[in-house]
């Protein structure tokens, strides 16, 4: 789990590998405070205690069977408000890892990998500003590879959807790889081209379909992102846009 990957430039040039950690977000943040964070750093463990989700969840991974690593990137040329970008790169990177193995894997705005009705794999991205550019940012993937029993009905794992058991060490080297492939096509400016192939794999784009918002229940379509990140969707009413947590997808 800790070779180094030939196919890519710097993700994964260094693997720092913990056998257990309380989460690799926060390790890595720590990388970062005491000044020891290289670009493409990846910190990988397999058996986190305290894994953290979006917006103050608990991430839950049975040791040993899936992937729960951190990437260090330093996209000093994105300002605060392009941070959507790290997200559409990094859902995207492990996107196209899931989409390889499971036919109808989609991406769940704004960075959960679905299959079907399931969620297989989670992002939490932090990031650190420096003169209103982002200095440093960590990229904390979550993908449940092997598992095979989850406490929550709506989690899968590659294992329940394919009946294959995988190999963590290939799954991560393709997300790597994916990862920097997509990142350096943000460097080079290549935003729209990046922008549109989330767009394409975004789970129920231009589809009817049930939401939720603080004021009810309602149909609509799902049309975009603002420049933000915010997503836009077409109701009866208008058009409407959302940032995170103000709206649900009902499946
Ligand atoms: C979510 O969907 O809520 C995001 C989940 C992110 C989980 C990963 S596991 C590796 C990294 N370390 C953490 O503490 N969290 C992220």
């Amino acid at each position: 789990m800790h070779k180094i990957f030939t196919n890519s430039l710097f993700v994964g040039k260094k693997v720092i590998h913990l056998p257990k950690c309380h989460s690799t977000n926060s390790i890595a943040a720590g990388f970062v405070t005491s000044g020891q964070a290289y670009e493409g750093t990846v910190i990988i463990t397999d058996h986190q205690t305290a894994g953290r989700g979006q917006r103050g969840s608990v991430w839950e991974s049975e040791p040993g069977e899936n992937l729960t690593f951190s990437v260090i990137l330093n996209p000093i040329f994105l300002t605060p408000h392009q941070q959507f970008f790290l997200t559409i790169v990094s859902s995207l990177a492990v996107y196209n890892i899931v989409k390889k193995e499971v036919e109808d894997a989609k991406i769940k705005w704004p960075n959960d990998i679905y299959c079907g009705h399931k969620k297989i794999g989670g992002i939490l991205i932090e990031n650190s500003v420096k003169r209103n550019k982002i200095e440093t940012s960590v990229v904390g993937i979550g993908l449940n590879v092997n598992q095979l029993n989850f406490s929550i009905d709506s989690a899968t794992s590659l294992q329940i959807v394919t009946g294959r058991k995988f190999d963590k060490a290939g799954l991560l080297e393709g997300i790597c790889y994916h990862l920097e492939t997509a990142y350096l096509q943000l460097r080079a400016g290549n935003k729209e081209a990046l922008r549109q192939l989330y767009l394409n794999n975004l789970l129920g784009i231009n589809e009817r379909r049930l939401f939720a918002d603080d004021a009810g229940e309602f149909h609509g379509c799902i049309r975009g992102i603002t420049a933000l990140g915010q997503l836009v969707i077409q109701t009866e009413l208008g058009e409407r846009t959302y940032n995170m947590k103000e709206v649900q997808f009902l499946f």
